[in-house]
């Protein structure tokens, strides 16, 4: 475990920036309209960044990770960015090239000699680059937006983070709560909120092209429910279980976060047979679950969101469904993630038809595994519903 920051911390400073991140991210208002807004403003954009290409073969991976990004960025600095943005672009870059190559860095966790041997096999200078390109990009937004004129109607977690830090400085409380610390809780939930999201959408249209019938019962519902008028909200999520159910079963089965992130026994513990000495480092393998047959039958390694319906066409709600784990250390993003995949994926659908340039030969449903799952690089069109 690392020893700043809220992701790879433990102990009594990880549960304080737990806490604090929490708080701030419900006074944003996680889950509730306040912060929809702000992530429909994204979604708004994005979605007419995709009408621009005309229909033309893309791969809307790099661009949906910029576009995710920029909530994360409403968030923690209070602005979003133009997508041409390059200081932006290149932040988004880094973390991205940072997961993809965070295959290597598992092997270094357990035998940390590893990075010294010569060349990069197990890409650790990569990783360190990258990660210092975030760093710098932070530090320097962080500062900027420190010595700006304060102005009331901006808030993000910058401002709300120092306002909790002076308010227990001054009450002469013991915290964590320190100028390190708050540069990498920001890079943590650029790190857990971009890839995850953006790699979600991305997986999501991906089983769509594979299975064209599925798109045809999300356009029905949603021409059904809402017609094209009329931007979905977080309050049409109960009229649009199918696209609920298609939702839950892409983060099913592409499982974006395999191996949730690296735990550790605080004692020792018995489980089963197995004894597991305090201090060990454990690796949740949420697959183990997520992709069980036992639990959702022959076919738990194909796409079918009809598992995530009730027989009155409701969304099922099952206690084994834990892409974003479970206890204490659960994803604390989680609600945010929700309101997310929802309003970016039915605006999309809303909106185009997806189709394979080559629908002959079908991209590979293969994932490219770093800490994240993300889909192999493909191309779709996106064909603008608007001008069929
Ligand atoms: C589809 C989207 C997402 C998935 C599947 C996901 C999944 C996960 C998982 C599996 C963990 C590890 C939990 C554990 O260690 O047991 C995690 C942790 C975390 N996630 Fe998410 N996440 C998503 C989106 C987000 C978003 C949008 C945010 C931004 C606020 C976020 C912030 C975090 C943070 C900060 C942690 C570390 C929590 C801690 O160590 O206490 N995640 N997430």
């Amino acid at each position: 475990m690392g020893d700043i920051g809220i992701a790879f911390s433990s102990g009594p400073l990880w549960k304080e920036l737990r806490s604090t991140t929490h708080q701030i991210l419900k006074e944003f208002g996680m889950g509730t309209n306040a912060l929809a807004e702000k992530i429909q403003e994204e979604v708004n954009c994005y979605v007419n960044k995709l009408a621009d290409l005309q229909g033309e073969p893309t791969d809307i991976q790099h661009f949906t990770h910029v576009s995710v990004s920029n909530v994360i960025c409403s968030i923690a600095i209070g602005r979003r960015f133009n997508h041409e943005d390059p200081s932006h672009q290149n932040t988004t870059e880094s973390l991205m090239n940072f997961a993809k190559n965070a295959k290597g860095a598992a092997a270094i966790n357990f035998f940390p000699f590893l990075q010294h041997l010569p060349g990069d096999y197990f890409k650790a200078k990569v990783i360190k680059k990258n990660m210092g390109n975030v760093k710098d990009t932070l530090v320097k937004i962080v500062s900027e937006i420190e010595h700006q004129e304060s102005d009331d109607s901006v808030e993000n977690y910058i401002f709300s983070y120092r306002r909790k830090q002076n308010e227990k400085t001054k009450a002469g409380k013991r915290t964590f709560l320190d100028d390190a610390n708050l540069v990498k809780t920001i890079i943590d939930l650029f790190g857990a909120g971009t890839e995850t999201i953006s790699s979600t959408i991305v997986w999501c249209v991906l089983y769509i092209l594979c299975n064209p019938g599925v798109q045809v019962k999300i356009h029905e519902e949603l021409d059904r429910e809402l017609g094209q008028e009329k931007l979905p909200t977080m309050a049409d999520q109960v009229r649009l279980p199918y696209l609920g159910a298609v939702i839950k079963e892409t983060q099913r089965l592409a499982s974006v976060l395999p191996f949730s992130l690296m735990h550790q026994t605080r004692e020792d513990v018995t489980i089963g047979n197995y004894f597991i000495p305090k201090g060990t480092a454990v690796i949740p393998d949420l697959d183990s679950v997520l992709h069980d047959p036992k639990i959702w039958g022959d076919d738990a390694e194909k796409f079918n969101p009809e598992r995530f319906l009730c027989d009155d066409g409701s969304v099922l709600q099952r206690e084994e469904f834990i892409p974003f784990s479970i206890g204490s250390r659960n994803c604390v993003g989680e609600a945010l993630a929700k309101m997310e995949l929802f309003l970016f994926l039915s605006s999309m659908f809303q909106r185009f038809e997806f189709v394979s340039p080559d629908p002959a030969n079908l991209p590979s449903l293969k994932p490219d595994i770093g800490i994240t799952a993300v889909p192999s690089p493909y191309k779709l069109s996106c064909v603008d519903r608007l001008k069929k």
